[in-house]
C-alpha cells in the first residue's frame, strides 16, 4: 500500500482496504447514475420522459424505459440494478430492474419529485420533492412512503452522509443546505445561503472529507439593466459540526483566468475523492479540477474541456478511470477518460422528442454564447430554467419586476405583467440590449415591441418562441382528490359579486386580458415602488399555477397569496375588506387549487386558441 502524503488520501487508501464507504451507487442526487458494481449507467432523459441503460464494459445502449413526463433524478438501489426514477410531472417515483427494462413499482407522491438518492443496502430511498419542500422516504421493498420531513421551500439537492445517519438537502431558490437526522427526522444543522445565492439543485458529497460541493449561481437582481448580474459558483460546505463560516463561495466566472462560463448543473466528486468535476449548462463546457486537501483552495484547475449542447449531468465510475457527461440538447453521453480527459465513447441514449424547431428554440434559450449572447455570463434559462422562474424580483429600468413562471404562456399574451410585448419574437429586444448584448437573431431592423410582428423575420427568433410558448401548465397537486372543503367555500367567494375576483380573473384562464382585448388595471400596487415607469396599470395575471410562484403580483412584494388579499387597502384590488379571516383562508385555498382541470382542454373548450407566436 502507498501511503499518500495528505491524510485524507492515506484515510481513503485504508478505507479502500476495509470497503468501508468507498464505492457507493447513488449517494448524491443526479441526472445520471452508475451501478456500484460499474457494470450500468443510468440516465433521465427529461425531455423523452425515458430513461435509458447503457452497459458501460462495451457502452452500448441496453434499453430505454419509458417512465412518464419530465424525469429527474436516478439512483440505484444499493449494490442492485434496480433503479429508482423521480417523474417530476407525474408525481411519481418509478422503480425498475435495469437488466430486465421491467417496471415494478410506481410510487405516487405529493408532488415534484426531483432528487433521489438510496442509501447502502438499498433498503431506503430518499427524494426530494421541489414543492411543497419535503424528503420523502420511501420503503422499496413494499413500495410505500414511510416518512415524510419537512425540508423548507423548495427542495432539490440530496445526498447522503458517508456514515449514513444524515442527510443533506438543499433548496433551490435560498441556497440553503440543511442537514436532516436520519433517527430523528428532525434538521440538525444548517448552511444558509446569501441572499442573491439561487438555483442550488444538486449537492455532490465527498466521502472522504467532511465536504460537501453544491453548484449555484448568484442572481444579483440589483444590477443596472441586469447587467453582469449572474455568477456561476461552486459553494464548499464543511459538514462537519463547528463554528464560524462553514460555507464558501468559489466563483467559476474568473476561474481560469478571464475566461466566463454560465450556468453550473452539476458537480461530481471521483469515488476516490481526488477528482472534482463541474458541468456549465450555459457555456457547454466542464471544469475538471483536483480536491485539494486545504480549507483554503478546496479545488485546482485542471482543465477547461468543451462538451457538447447543454450539459447537465456528470458522474465518475467506480473504478476513477471513466467519466461521464449527460449532454441533454445532444440527446447523448460521452465517457471521457479521467487521466488525459480524451473521449473514450459518445452514447446515442434517447432520440430527439422535440422536433427540429423547438429542439434549436431550447437550444438557443439554454445558450450563453453568440448570437444570443455577448459575453457567456446568461442565458434566458439563467432565469427560466425549464420555464420555472429563478424566484426573483429584478431590479428592471422599468420597476421592480419579479420574474413569471412560463407554464401556460402560449395561453395567456400579452406578455410581461404591463403587457408590453405581444409576441414572444419582441425578446430579440432583450437578446440586443444591455442584458444579453447578443448579435441577435433577426438580420436587419427589429420591429418595436407591440409595433408590427417580428414574427418571419428570422427561422431561429421563431424556434425561440416555439419553445418559450411550449411550456405546460401541470394541475395544482392540491386539488388531485377534487376541491376540498375550504377551496369550494373559496370558489364561491372568488365567484361572487360581492368580491369581484373573476370580474377580472375570469375563467378558464383566470384573466380577462389577451392580446386583440388588452385589458390593464389599476389595483392600487402601482405606488408601492418609486422607480415603478409604467405603472399604475397591470396586465390581469392569470392565477392559474399561483401555489409554486411566491412571491406574488409584479413588484413581488407580497410574500404570501394571502398577503395579496389583505393588504388591500380601499378594496382596490376585488373587495376583501369585508371577509372574515376564515373567508381569508378558505379563498387563498381556492387560489392554491389552481388549476384544478385541466386548463389547456379548458381553454379549448370555451373557444380560445393557443398563440403561435
Ligand atoms: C435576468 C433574468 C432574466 C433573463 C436572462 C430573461 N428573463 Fe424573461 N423574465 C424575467 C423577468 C424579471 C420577467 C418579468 C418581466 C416583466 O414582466 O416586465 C420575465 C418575463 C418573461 C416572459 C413573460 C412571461 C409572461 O407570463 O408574461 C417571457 C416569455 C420571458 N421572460 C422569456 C424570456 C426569454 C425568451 C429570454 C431570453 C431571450 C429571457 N426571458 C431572459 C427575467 C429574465
Ligand atoms: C380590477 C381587476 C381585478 C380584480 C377585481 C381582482 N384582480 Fe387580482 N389582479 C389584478 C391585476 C391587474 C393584478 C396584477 C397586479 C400587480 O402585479 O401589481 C392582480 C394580481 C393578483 C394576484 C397575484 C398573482 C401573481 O401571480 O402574483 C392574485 C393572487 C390575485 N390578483 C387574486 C385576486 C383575488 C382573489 C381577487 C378577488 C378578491 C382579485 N384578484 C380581484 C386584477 C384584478
Amino acid at each position: 500500500m502507498i501511503f499518500m502524503r495528505t491524510s485524507w488520501a492515506g484515510i481513503v487508501s485504508c478505507l479502500v482496504l476495509l470497503n468501508i464507504g468507498v464505492v457507493v451507487a447513488g449517494d448524491t442526487n443526479s441526472l445520471l447514475d452508475i451501478s456500484r458494481d460499474g457494470m450500468l449507467l443510468a440516465c433521465a432523459n427529461r425531455d423523452s420522459g425515458t430513461v435509458t441503460i447503457v452497459e458501460l464494459g462495451t457502452h452500448i445502449k441496453r434499453a430505454e424505459i419509458a417512465v412518464g413526463k419530465h424525469p429527474e433524478g436516478v439512483s440505484f438501489l444499493g449494490d442492485s440494478h434496480r433503479l429508482a426514477v423521480a417523474v417530476y410531472d407525474d408525481d411519481r417515483v418509478v422503480l425498475l430492474d435495469a437488466d430486465t427494462g421491467a417496471i415494478t413499482e410506481r410510487i405516487d407522491v405529493f408532488d415534484e419529485p426531483y432528487g433521489v438518492v438510496s442509501n447502502r443496502d438499498g433498503t431506503r430511498l430518499y427524494v426530494t420533492l421541489d414543492y411543497p419542500g419535503q424528503v420523502v422516504e420511501i420503503d422499496p421493498a413494499v413500495g410505500s412512503i414511510a416518512r415524510t420531513i419537512e425540508s423548507g421551500d423548495f427542495a432539490r439537492g440530496i445526498a447522503l452522509s458517508p456514515d449514513q445517519s444524515r442527510l443533506f438537502v438543499t433548496q433551490y431558490y435560498s441556497g440553503a443546505v440543511l442537514a436532516i437526522d436520519l433517527a430523528s427526522a428532525k434538521v440538525v444543522d444548517q448552511w444558509p445561503g446569501i441572499s442573491n445565492d439561487n438555483l442550488v439543485r444538486q449537492i455532490a458529497i465527498h466521502r472522504q472529507r467532511d465536504k460537501a460541493y453544491i453548484p449555484h449561481i448568484r442572481s444579483r437582481v440589483t444590477a443596472v439593466h441586469g447587467e453582469g448580474s449572474i455568477f456561476p459558483y461552486v459553494s464548499v460546505i464543511d459538514t462537519a459540526a463547528g463554528e464560524g463560516s462553514r460555507r464558501k463561495r468559489i466563483p467559476m466566472d474568473a476561474f481560469l483566468g478571464n475566461l466566463v462560463t454560465s450556468n453550473p448543473w452539476e458537480a461530481a466528486i471521483s469515488p476516490d475523492g481526488r477528482q472534482f468535476y463541474v458541468v456549465l449548462a450555459g457555456t457547454d463546457d466542464m471544469f475538471a479540477c483536483d480536491v485539494v486537501d486545504d480549507d483554503y483552495r478546496e479545488i485546482a484547475y485542471r482543465k477547461l474541456v468543451k462538451l457538447g449542447k447543454n450539459p447537465r449531468a456528470v458522474r465518475v465510475a467506480p473504478d476513477n478511470q471513466t467519466l461521464y457527461v449527460y449532454n441533454a440538447l445532444d440527446f447523448s453521453v460521452v465517457a471521457y477518460d479521467t487521466q488525459s480527459l480524451s473521449t473514450k465513447a459518445t452514447i446515442a441514449v434517447t432520440a430527439n422528442p422535440l422536433g427540429e424547431e423547438k429542439l434549436r428554440g431550447k437550444i438557443l434559450f439554454y445558450s450563453a454564447q453568440q448570437p444570443i449572447v455577448g459575453r457567456r455570463w446568461i442565458s434566458c434559462a439563467s432565469c427560466h430554467p425549464d420555464g420555472q422562474q429563478d424566484g426573483r424580483t429584478w431590479h428592471n429600468p422599468e420597476g421592480l419586476r419579479n420574474t413569471q413562471w412560463l407554464a401556460g404562456l402560449a395561453w395567456t399574451h400579452p406578455i410581461h405583467w404591463s403587457a408590453d410585448r405581444d409576441e414572444v419574437q419582441d425578446f430579440e429586444h432583450t437578446i440586443r440590449g444591455p442584458l444579453m448584448q447578443g448579435r441577435g437573431l433577426i438580420r436587419g431592423e427589429v420591429q418595436k415591441e407591440l409595433g408590427p410582428p417580428n414574427k418571419g423575420l428570422s427561422a431561429d427568433l421563431d424556434a425561440v418562441a416555439a419553445y418559450t410558448n411550449s411550456h405546460e401548465l401541470p394541475q395544482s397537486p392540491h386539488a388531485k382528490a377534487g376541491l376540498s372543503a375550504a377551496a369550494q367555500r373559496g370558489k364561491t367567494l372568488f365567484f361572487s359579486t360581492q368580491t369581484k375576483c373573476a370580474t377580472c380573473h375570469a375563467p378558464p384562464l383566470f384573466t380577462d386580458s389577451a392580446v386583440k382585448t388588452m385589458l390593464m388595471h389599476d389595483v392600487g400596487t402601482g405606488d408601492d415602488d418609486p422607480g415603478e415607469k409604467l405603472g399604475p396599470k397591470y396586465d390581469t395575471p392569470t392565477l392559474l399555477g399561483v401555489y409554486r410562484t411566491a412571491p406574488y403580483l409584479h413588484h413581488g412584494q407580497a410574500a404570501t397569496l394571502k398577503e395579496v388579499l389583505v393588504n388591500n387597502s380601499g378594496d382596490r384590488h376585488g373587495t376583501t375588506s369585508h371577509l372574515s379571516a376564515a373567508q381569508i383562508d378558505d379563498l387563498v385555498e381556492f387560489l392554491k387549487s389552481l388549476p384544478y382541470e385541466d386548463a389547456e382542454s379548458a381553454a379549448s373548450a370555451a373557444g380560445l386558441t393557443k398563440i403561435d407566436r
